[in-house]
């Protein structure tokens, strides 16, 4: 759909050309009427990869990729169809007109202005930065850091003197006002006094993938105790506004997302990044000060084919790089862990070792299983029994998560070899948890089982794997009939109490239609899907019992039949769960006790035979 006038796209698209955008961070070679280069959406060593100037048109004879220029400067910025749009008019310098574009005008405005003000800060603190007088400390503060000219220029890096209004009296200069340089997070309002928010410090602007300055964090100029002890937070960040999100944005990627480079570097500081640039290696991003979220991960992976994770040694970098590997592989992607050994970062490595060094460091990333199992190797006695079994144990529970098999079997040989433990063995151990994890994750709600009533056995004790398919699915059709019938509803809430469902979801919609079947009413299935609503998964689950359109011949006993499996395969995957004699003899004895009752309900049933629904 389009959100501009097609005569405005038109333009747009005509004060650009495919080819001059391409040449910018790849190279081309001119071959008859089309332009040729390797391709940067798979990798490859002979160029397939094409580009039609008439047409303006990208194909690549490779891996199938194919577009207009639009589509390619989305695929190569990271950028969704407006924004696309957008960057093109902005490298044009064309004015998208405020009713050329379907969004709320004010935010619109409000974000504009933002952008604009952190541009003119970014100069600003720059400015300052390269002033002979003014800019002395910051300049020594970046020689100490052994940073050149042509980094601080690549980075944009800038100072903030020691002004309480240095930038606001710039800015308002300019035409903002207070509120609005507040609004952009450049100062801090204390006691009816707004004053500039950066004082005193060097300045990182960060810039997202157009090319726009979103925020930027400032850091103290050496140690952040002053001489009274005072401590002053070493980092400070804009705060969240409405064009900076801490969460989905990167540090670097703007230089990053150029690099010839396959994959890209994850380090933890700004520091680090700009070190590692400086020694010539440009696939490098940081995150904002917080750990790595699932939006960073997806938008590195638009980027870099595979994430090597460059985080300090220590244990806070080691857990936050397990943090990292988890939710790369949540979100669909492969890392490796750089491992700087004798040094505290990637910047000190680098001082210590040179660009040889970390490039060494680099080839020989491990693959975050390896990581992983190196980790938990360092945790046991290999030479002792008991050390190899719980090592083998933890280390099939490692790979019960990978889903390759040709990786798993290679690890699973590794194992074998280094503990000296059969590989058939280390195989057992692994589909044990392998069908354990497949039975686990067939399960939609982690609360399973947490909340039934006990009657006489604690069922706290049935481990949530234990809930099988038969009983998720004997719930859903159970609720389907008492959403069907008050009567219906009323009987089956007798007998099985809400606590008794394996599920949060299920419990919450049998309170719910029972409450309305007291009341006399038919449940209102869309009133009850609101309180669903934003886990999406929940909303599948429940909503799916509503959907559920099966006619049943004989109600009563299809609810009876549907109530007694439920219970007795409880009953069973307990039974089998206990190691206790005493409380396995009490499971049986209920089991029989609802063999029983079961008889109870069929005669029940053929009381009220014949009841309409
Ligand atoms: N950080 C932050 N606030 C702090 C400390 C750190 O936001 N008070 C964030 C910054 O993004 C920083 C990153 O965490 O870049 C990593 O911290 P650290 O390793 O301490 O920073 P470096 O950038 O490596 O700085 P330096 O080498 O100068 O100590
Ligand atoms: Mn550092």
């Amino acid at each position: 759909m389009a959100f501009i006038s097609d005569d405005l796209y038109n333009d747009i698209c005509m004060a650009n050309d495919i080819v001059d955008y391409a040449s910018s961070f790849m190279s081309l070679k001119k071959s008859g009427k089309s332009y040729m280069a390797c391709c940067p959406f798979h990798n490859e060593k002979t160029p397939s990869f094409h580009i039609d100037r008439d047409k303006q048109l990208f194909h690549c004879f490779g891996c199938g990729a194919s577009g207009n220029f639009v589509q390619f400067v989305m695929r190569m910025e990271g950028l969704d169809y407006r924004d696309a749009i957008r960057f093109l008019a902005d490298r044009a310098g064309i004015t998208i007109p405020e009713n050329g574009i379907r969004q709320s005008t004010k935010l619109t405005q409000r974000k504009d202005a933002i952008y604009e003000m952190n541009k003119i800060a970014a100069r600003f603190f720059f400015d300052t930065l390269m002033d002979p007088e003014k800019g002395r400390m910051g300049r020594k503060y970046f020689n100490e850091r052994k940073l050149s000219r042509k980094t601080i220029i690549k980075f944009g890096l800038g100072y903030a003197s020691d002004s309480y209004d240095a930038l606001l009296k710039h800015l308002k200069s300019k035409g903002y006002n207070e509120s609005q340089i507040v609004d952009a997070g450049l100062a801090v309002t204390r006691r009816n006094n707004t004053v500039d928010k950066f004082r005193n410090r060097v300045m990182f602007p960060i810039i997202n993938v157009r090319g726009k300055v979103i925020g930027f964090g400032g850091r103290v100029l050496g140690s952040n105790t002053a001489p009274d002890g005072f401590k002053l937070a070493k980092y400070l960040n804009t705060p969240e506004t409405p064009v900076f999100d801490k969460g989905s944005n990167l540090f670097a990627l703007n230089l990053a997302k150029n690099s010839n480079a396959s994959d890209l570097i994850l380090c933890e500081g700004y520091m680090d990044v700009i070190t590692v640039h400086q020694a010539g290696i440009d696939n490098v991003v940081a995150t904002l000060g917080t750990a790595i979220t699932d939006p960073q991960a997806k938008l590195m992976l638009r980027y870099g084919r595979e994430i090597l994770i460059c985080y300090d040694m220590d244990e806070a970098g080691t857990k936050a790089a397990l943090r990292a590997i988890d939710i790369i592989s949540g979100a669909g992607g492969r890392s490796r862990v750089i491992r700087i050994k004798g040094a505290k970062d990637p910047d000190e490595f680098i001082t210590k070792y040179g660009v040889a060094g970390f490039k060494k460091a680099i080839e020989l990333a491990v693959p975050s299983t390896e990581f992983r199992l190196s980790l938990i190797k360092g945790k046991y006695d290999l030479n002792d029994t008991d050390g190899k079994i719980r090592f083998v144990d933890e280390a099939a529970q490692i790979l019960s998560t990978i889903d390759n098999p040709v990786e798993v079997e290679a690890y699973i040989k590794k194992t074998a070899s280094d503990t000296g433990i059969s590989e058939q063995s280390v195989f057992g151990k692994y589909t044990e948890l392998r069908s354990k994890n497949r039975r686990r994750s067939s399960i939609r709600t982690r609360e399973a089982f947490k909340r039934r009533e006990v009657s006489k056995i604690n069922r706290e004790k049935l481990p949530e794997e234990r809930v099988t398919d038969t009983v998720i699915e004997a719930e859903k059709r159970l609720l389907s009939i008492m959403s069907q019938s008050k009567r219906l509803c009323l009987k089956a809430n007798r007998i099985m109490k809400p606590e008794e469902y394996s599920n949060k979801v299920y419990a919450a919609l049998a309170r719910r239609m029972a409450e309305y079947a007291e009341r006399g009413e038919q449940p209102d299935a869309s009133v009850i899907l609101n309180e669903f609503s934003g886990v999406p998964e929940d909303e599948n689950t429940a909503a799916a019992v509503f959907f559920n359109t099966e006619v049943y011949a004989n109600t009563d006993k299809t609810l009876f039949d549907l109530i007694y499996t439920i219970k007795q395969n409880k009953l069973d995957a307990m039974i089998n769960a206990s190691e206790d004699p005493g409380e396995i003899a009490e499971l049986i004895d209920e089991k029989n006790h609802l063999t029983k009752e079961r008889l109870d309900w069929n005669r029940d049933e053929k009381e009220t035979d014949g009841d309409a629904l």
